[in-house]
């Protein structure tokens, strides 16, 4: 028998998905009567709500697991939840002794009832994918942040060779967009300005004939709700009708994160990408068409199977044909069951520290760019939070750069700003005179 948590913690590794998880799991366990630990305190029950995408995302997390033994040698009742949880299995449990439950993404509104399970002295795992959504299983969203994420889609068809999201999340399900502008509305109620609508292919959202450009449509309509943006998407599913509300919805956000992997059409064939470097420039011209000022960012993988000096020399090509204005790169992870992970010429490890260092350092140089070319813009941000200074706040620009700001504005507000100056990672900016409402 273990005593009945009184209070919890929930830690969020891996992508945004995983957060907004994180936040439902919170409110969730919120609602059934335990109250978040204070900062800095230890916790009855750790919620670790992991990622599964590259393999030292998995190792982090059971070495977070471990790391919950406190002092006196006792432990807080632990939950391994996300894609680690999913994949894993019962197997996680058997892994580490320090594990009492084991919950998927698609299970985690049974939360309550495996914590009652695991005081009870048992050791619950629950990886189904049950038909009935876990949505509608959790509570109303109450409280949100000025930017708040809502999930829309979950799960992969793509099977890119390399990713396990197929086999962790499942396939391809759109929520239903009743649930979602209910959802929205309630956000905006609560305080977000902004929601950002998230799914591993949120671009595949669909309802009977209705794409997320519809959807995107329908939010904008709600009051209080200052802009949209979605994330992450796929250049198959990059509709002419979505690229469309990039030029006529005034609160879509003028960012769009499109991951092309690789700049070589041999290796996006072996990583089964369904798109080429041309097609997928084709794409971005149109998008640059509908809104002009839009900033892009991608993902890259170096050291796919059998990636050579010319395969990764195109990948840099295509990061200066299309000036991205942040871009995310990681080296290739062999995930156990993907077909990639038994390809031949599998690149050794310091032919891909070597490569990543050099696509880091070009696509840092086109961060610099972009930010630089927004020194003199006139524009407004979203503050999210406080600065490290007396007075300083941290908001957003549309293009989503960090703007570093003197101002008595508070959290949640949208104030003029001209941008003064940039670095690669932030820029700062000075309050224009608010505009009289
Ligand atoms: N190895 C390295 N990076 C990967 N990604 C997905 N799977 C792997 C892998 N096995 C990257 C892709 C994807 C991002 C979320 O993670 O770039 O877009
Ligand atoms: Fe993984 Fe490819 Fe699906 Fe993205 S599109 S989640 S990389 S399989």
């Amino acid at each position: 028998m273990n005593s009945v948590p009184k209070t919890f913690r929930v830690k969020s590794f891996g992508c945004q998905m995983n957060v907004y998880d994180g936040e439902r799991m919170t409110e969730l366990l919120g609602a059934n009567g335990m109250t978040a630990a204070a900062h800095g305190d230890d916790a009855d029950l750790v919620v670790l709500n992991t990622c599964h995408i590259r393999e030292k995302a998995a190792e982090k997390a059971y070495s977070e697991v471990g790391r919950l033994r406190r002092e006196d040698g006792s432990k807080p009742l632990v939950a391994l939840a996300g894609c680690v949880a999913q994949a894993e299995g019962a197997e996680a449990r058997r892994r580490s002794p320090m594990i009492d439950m084991v919950v998927g993404p698609q299970a985690y509104h049974r939360l309550p009832e495996m914590v009652a399970e695991a005081v009870r002295g048992g050791r619950p795992v629950d990886t189904d994918m049950p038909a009935i959504s876990k949505f509608d299983a959790l509570p109303q969203r109450r409280r949100a942040n000025p930017s708040a994420f809502l999930s829309v889609q979950e799960g992969c068809d793509k099977f890119c060779t390399y990713c396990v999201v197929p086999y962790t999340r499942g396939a391809e399900i759109s929520r239903p967009w009743n649930d979602i502008v209910v959802e929205a509305q309630q956000l905006a109620d609560s305080g977000a300005r902004e929601i950002v609508l998230l799914g591993q292919n949120v671009n595949a959202w669909s309802e009977g004939d209705r794409g997320l450009a519809d959807l995107i449509r329908a939010i904008a309509k709600i009051d209080g709700l200052e802009r949209i943006r979605y994330t992450t998407s796929h250049p198959m599913d990059m509709t002419d009708a979505l690229i469309e509300a990039h030029a006529d919805v005034a609160k879509l956000m003028p960012y769009l994160h499109l991951p092309v992997q690789s700049g070589s059409n041999p290796i996006l064939r072996a990583m089964n990408r369904s798109h080429t470097v041309e097609s997928y420039l084709a794409i971005l011209e149109k998008v640059r068409a509908a809104r002009p000022d839009i900033a892009l960012s991608g993902d890259f993988i170096v050291g796919f199977p059998g990636e050579t000096e010319e395969d990764f020399a195109a990948t840099l090509n295509l990061v200066d044909e299309v000036g991205y204005a942040a871009a995310y790169s990681f080296k290739y992870s062999p995930r156990p069951g993907t077909p990639a992970a038994s390809m031949e010429d599998q690149i050794s490890p310091d032919v891909m520290d070597e490569r990543l260092q050099r696509l880091q350092t070009r696509i840092t140089e086109h961060q610099v760019a972009f930010n630089r070319t927004s020194i003199g813009k006139e524009t407004e941000i979203l503050i999210e939070r406080k600065g490290r200074f007396a007075g300083q706040m941290i908001g957003r620009s549309p293009w989503l750069q960090s703007v570093h700001v003197e101002t008595d504005a508070v959290v949640g507000e949208i104030i003029p700003v001209t941008l003064l100056s940039a670095g690669p990672n932030s820029m700062k900016g000075a309050m224009l005179a608010k505009v009289a409402a």
